[in-house]
């Protein structure tokens, strides 16, 4: 007897979540089929409610398919009622270091009044990002531009060509051609956030640059801090080191302090520093 009921619970259960408005909204905004089975291991059920506001809001209709996921996030193709391609992107609360999204939130001024707890870091963390591209638009670095955002979802530009997203460096790689004029744009972009807007990257690598023909873009800013951030210095040496590595593996010969030196030579063209 118990095994039947049992099993008319679970029935019950099912029927009663197929229903449900959530189960009906992952239905409506997410296409593709084995998306909807990952968001139900990742994501947890606000995220619908901000993705339903986002697209009532006409950012997008629906979500196409997952185009990369990372520790933190994941990012989806949208698409909105005029068939422009968006990149949305979702941080999963369950599965984020908040540990470490801590040490990036706990210095930057902008940030004080952020609540302990996993969540309003997570939604801390989201807000901080779409800022961070805001500031980037401003001084015309080659960064996505921010759309919107809502809890832990960001809306951005989708960096990409014929649908397809672009490449990111370390896998695009770059010819012996190009090599120069890479380093002179990731020099450009370092100088251009942090003369122009005390910005830091913080996480700058091969991984988080896409290349759009040949031009480069700048991407993963949830974690840039501003020059006031006690380990501000300490994020821009990495990151320095970071940009010399690669390059010197490539043939182009930087030490972190070389890079650092050509940064600190374009002052002139972007600040007043
Ligand atoms: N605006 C965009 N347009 C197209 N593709 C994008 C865009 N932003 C991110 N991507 C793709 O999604 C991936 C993950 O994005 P991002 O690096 O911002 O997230 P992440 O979760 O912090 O990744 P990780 O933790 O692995 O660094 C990128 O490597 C890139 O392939
Ligand atoms: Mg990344």
């Amino acid at each position: 007897m118990e095994g039947i009921d049992e099993d008319f619970e679970k029935e019950q259960y099912f029927e009663e979540r197929k229903n449900s408005k959530e189960t009906e909204l992952v239905k409506k905004y997410f296409v593709n089929e084995s998306d909807r089975k990952v968001f139900a291991d990742v994501f947890d059920k606000s995220t619908i409610q901000a993705i339903h506001t986002l697209a009532k809001k006409g950012n997008f209709d629906v979500l196409e398919y997952v185009v990369n996921t990372g520790k933190e996030a994941h990012l989806f193709r949208a698409v909105d009622s005029s068939g422009n391609y968006k990149a949305v992107k979702i941080y999963t609360i369950l599965t984020s270091d908040f540990k470490n999204m801590e040490k990036y939130i706990a210095g930057d001024i902008r940030f004080k009044e952020v609540k302990k707890g996993k969540r309003e870091l997570v939604f801390a963390w989201t807000r901080k990002e779409y800022r961070n591209l805001e500031l980037l638009m401003q001084c015309r670095a080659n960064s996505p531009q921010p759309i919107a955002f809502r809890e832990n979802v960001l809306v951005m530009e989708f960096i990409g060509e014929g649908g397809n997203a672009s490449p990111i460096l370390k896998e695009r790689g770059m010819g012996e051609n190009e090599v120069e004029d890479f380093y002179r744009q990731v020099i450009e972009f370092v100088a251009n956030a942090f003369f122009s807007k005390n910005l830091i990257h913080a996480d700058l690598s091969e991984f988080n640059i896409l290349v759009k023909g040949e031009k480069l873009f700048f991407i993963d800013v949830g974690q840039a801090v501003l020059n006031s951030h006690p380990k501000a210095q300490e994020f821009f040496e990495r990151d320095c080191m970071n940009v010399a590595k690669y390059f010197s593996k490539h043939g182009l010969e930087k030490t972190g302090e070389d890079v650092k030196e050509d940064v600190k030579k374009l002052k002139g063209k972007f600040g007043k520093k």
